[in-house]
């Protein structure tokens, strides 16, 4: 049994990575939104196949750094747990390596002083304890001229789509990342089954939606600068109706 936030993710991500993937509604919703992701990341850096180090940080079972990968020199993909590690290594291509992490240890001294032109950190905010020291953290791990970009669900993206489109007040989630069965599936083709959302919902989801202000007030506590916030259209994906967002910010 987890005593800690950081415990209840390992153990959370330990158990579920092979199971995962076994689900073709989750790897169909894994997909689409790793296609986001990617898409977001091509955009926002400067990649360069000869040149350029790249740290996927929380990279899970690696599928957006494969999509990045023939883009830069290398990747590494670091997380805590071993069993996300796992499925990593089973599908990473050449320039891809992957780093246990301990998360009881501060991220910029498990790098043996290595820093990245680009650092990315897709769908994992919302999991850690402090979002904030983590931005530090991770800029710490950049070199002069490199770029963070953080993907995740925008706070209210929900209510903030039916508000922007002016469509009629139906059932209103109370945060930005809200779960529901979406009445078309049954229950085998669910992503996630009611018990494991049950079990994410009331363990490992620490953070339910990020606001523009938030990321910029870290980015900046974390001497980064250049700002920007994008926000993609609605997307439906893990039992979750959400708007997703990608936010950039440099050292320079
Ligand atoms: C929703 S998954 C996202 C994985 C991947 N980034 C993707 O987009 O497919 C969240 C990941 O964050 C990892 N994680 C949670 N807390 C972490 C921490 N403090 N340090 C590193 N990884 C962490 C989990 O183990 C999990 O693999």
């Amino acid at each position: 049994m987890a005593t800690s936030a950081l415990e209840a993710n390992t153990e959370y991500y330990d158990d579920e990575a092979v199971n995962f993937y076994k689900n073709p509604a989750f790897k169909r919703d894994l997909m689409l939104l790793t296609k986001f992701n990617a898409f977001a990341i091509i955009r926002a850096a400067t990649l360069d196949p000869n040149t350029t180090e790249v740290l996927d940080y929380a990279c899970g079972a690696g599928v957006v750094s494969l999509e990045v990968s023939p883009l830069c020199k290398s990747i590494v993909g670091a997380d805590i747990s071993k069993g996300m590690l796992g499925e990593f290594e089973k599908l990473k291509a050449p320039n891809m390596t992957s780093k246990v992490i301990d998360g009881t240890i501060p991220p910029e001294t498990q790098f043996d002083g290595q820093k990245f032109d680009v650092i990315f950190c897709c769908a994992a905010y919302h999991h850690f304890d402090s979002p904030k020291d983590m931005t530090v953290s991770l800029g710490k791990l950049l070199k002069e001229g490199g770029q963070l970009i953080v993907t995740d669900f925008a706070s209210g993206g929900h209510e903030a789509f039916m508000h922007q489109h002016g469509q009629p007040e139906g059932e209103q989630p109370s945060h930005g990342h809200h779960h529901h069965k979406h009445q078309q599936h049954t229950k085998s083709e669910l992503p996630m089954s009611d018990e494991v959302l049950e079990k994410a919902k009331t363990t490992i989801v620490h953070k339910h939606g990020f606001a523009s202000s938030e990321l910029e007030e870290w980015m900046e506590l974390a001497g980064l600068k250049r700002f920007t916030f994008d926000t993609f259209p609605r997307v439906h994906a893990f039992n979750t109706d959400s708007v997703a967002f990608a936010a950039r910010a440099f050292k320079v």
